[in-house]
């Protein structure tokens, strides 16, 4: 069953169609969910794996095939080419063709060239991966949209019905200002992809000055970097509003913010939270969902050239058909 957020991105993924990756093939999980995809008109999925083994797991359960592509990478027409592009992406990084030839058939890294190649619009893993399995052959190989700035992730927070973006939940550790500055501004951006106002509070335990200390300093800094950023192309196109440092009551309450950011058109009114670590984020994320009770959706790769998103090993089938509406959202706008 899916939640009502959730049939929102279903319904803004079904207006147009984006094809998917799923590199997990063996995992019935990605197969149940790969059918959902198709009967819910989520998007057109290609699962990679074992020809024979997937239509018997589809005939069993009475299911139809169509909508669905299946790929045996060893099989695969294209996998002298995409080896040959996986070569030529990384033989100046110390990769030879025998390396490339072995790791082509490493299912991930297929599906990630097949999306180089322009075969498929976004990738979905990490049922059977690690994080770091899923996400390195992405870095290697779609790199960031933009050169200048780096890869990041991001939470959906729903709550109450109304979702937050909140950022970086999930990869990168330890962020120094710049860093931290491009997390804020592709979180606008992922903001702006969700329909979600982009209003960023980059958030810190003083505002406007109020607490000493290194942290709050990065934040301040990363702040006038952000705000540098957003006067160029093509980020002053669009209508980011982004403020800091703020604590996070002063982000969200606006009797709060009259009294400590006045002056701020942000406090009071964010919808996209900057957290300054990966320690920050995921534990706030993790006690949103827990104890503050809000839907979590997520980690979201963004700034990625093309999308490519990770699951948790323990997601359910439902969890997956989200991950593939996010993914297919994420084609549509990039
Ligand atoms: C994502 C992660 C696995 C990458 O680790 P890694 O593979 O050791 O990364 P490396 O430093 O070897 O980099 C591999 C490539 O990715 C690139 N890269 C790494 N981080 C990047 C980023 N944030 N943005 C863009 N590129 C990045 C590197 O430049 C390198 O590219 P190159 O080989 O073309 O030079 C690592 O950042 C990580 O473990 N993050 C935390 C994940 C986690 O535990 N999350 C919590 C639970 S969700």
């Amino acid at each position: 069953m899916l939640s009502p957020y959730l049939q929102s991105l279903v319904a803004k993924a079904s207006q147009n169609l984006k094809t998917i990756v799923l590199p997990e093939g063996e995992d019935e999980r990605v197969l149940e969910a790969a059918y959902l995809a198709v009967q819910n008109n989520v998007a057109k999925p290609i699962i990679l794996g074992k020809l024979d083994e997937i239509k018997n797991f589809f005939a069993k359960k009475g299911w139809s095939l169509d909508g669905i592509e299946i790929i045996e990478p060893e099989k695969s027409p294209h996998l002298k080419e995409y080896t040959d592009l996986l070569f030529n992406l990384r033989k100046a990084k110390g990769m030879s063709e025998e390396e490339a030839a072995k790791m082509a058939l490493n299912y991930n890294y297929f599906g990630t060239l097949m999306m180089k190649s322009g075969h498929a619009d976004g990738m979905v893993s990490g049922a059977n991966h690690s994080t770091a399995d899923t996400v390195r052959p992405a870095l290697q190989i779609i790199k960031s949209k933009d050169p200048q700035m780096g890869v990041s992730s991001f939470f959906i927070m729903v709550s109450n019905g109304e979702p937050f973006i909140l950022s970086d939940c999930g990869l990168v550790i330890d962020p120094n200002e710049k860093e931290l500055a491009d997390i804020a501004i592709n979180a606008a951006l992922s903001a702006v992809a969700f329909d979600i106002a982009p209003k960023v509070a980059m958030l810190s335990y003083s505002t406007k000055g109020s607490g000493k200390g290194d942290s709050a300093q990065k934040v301040r800094n990363a702040t006038a970097l952000a705000l540098e950023k957003l006067q160029s192309e093509p980020y002053n196109a669009l209508d980011i509003e982004l403020d800091g440092e703020l604590q996070a009551d002063a982000a969200l309450n606006l009797t709060v913010a009259h009294k400590k950011a006045p002056e701020s058109k942000v406090a009071g009114n964010a919808k996209v939270l900057i957290v300054p670590n990966l320690d920050a984020g995921n534990i706030s994320y993790k006690l949103l969902q827990r104890l503050g009770g809000c839907e979590a959706y997520g980690p979201v790769l963004q700034g990625l050239n093309a999308p490519i998103n990770d699951l948790s090993r323990g997601a359910l089938v439902e969890d997956i058909v989200g991950t593939i509406a996010i993914t297919a959202i994420q084609a549509q706008t990039r």
